[in-house]
């Protein structure tokens, strides 16, 4: 695995496709001294994502590729990362799914946030799901990133309580309110 080596820290690309109060929070976390990582890169794969304009607010570069033709933007987002020297990945949000080629050339440097204890509820619509099967307790998982969807190694998680009035936009702002907690944890485990 990659190390932080003294002050240096280790260059990082986050993924999204909406809103990036994910990336938002990893942005401030990135610039404490504490922070394994700095974040060099966003990627979206939406023009009209929400989160790019922390790209322009905290002044990191950002591309966006749309993977209508999905190879050849993979490729390029390849060589982009190496360009950029990139050295770990952060998906947060990120909507699509990359190729097994390309998480293996990543292999151990891919993480992502997901909205669920996993391994329950894995893909969309986590708290919908939960709500429904009345499950009590919810929460957020922080995984790598393997070929199989959310099923990567989990490296950490956090608990939340589902209240009988909880509908899935109040659970979800529950979650996310965690998730903020959880991510910056997550990558302090890793390289700390
Ligand atoms: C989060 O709930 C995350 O767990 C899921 O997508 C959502 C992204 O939210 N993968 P945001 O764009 O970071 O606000």
């Amino acid at each position: 695995m990659i190390k932080s080596i003294g002050d240096k820290k280790i260059k990082t690309a986050i993924f999204i496709s909406g809103t990036g109060s994910n990336l938002k929070n990893l942005i401030k976390f990135s610039k404490i001294k504490k922070s394994p990582i700095s974040i060099n890169l966003i990627i979206s794969n939406k023009r009209i994502a929400k989160g790019l304009r922390y790209a322009d607010q905290f002044k990191i570069k950002k591309k966006i590729f749309n993977f209508k033709n999905f190879k050849k933007d993979e490729k390029n987002l390849s060589i982009l990362l190496k360009k950029e020297k990139i050295e770990f990945i952060c998906l947060a949000g990120f909507m699509k799914i990359l190729s097994k080629e390309f998480i293996k050339r990543f292999n151990g440097k891919i993480i992502n946030i997901h909205p669920s204890l996993l391994p329950k509820y894995k893909g969309l619509n986590t708290h919908k799901k939960a709500i429904k099967n009345k499950d009590k307790l919810t929460g957020c998982t922080v995984h790598y990133v393997s070929a199989k969807l959310d099923s990567g190694k989990i490296i950490l998680q956090k608990k939340v309580k589902i209240s009988t009035k909880d509908n899935p936009a109040s659970l979800s702002k529950k979650v996310l309110k965690q998730e903020h907690k959880l991510y910056p944890a997550a990558i302090i485990k890793i390289f700390g």
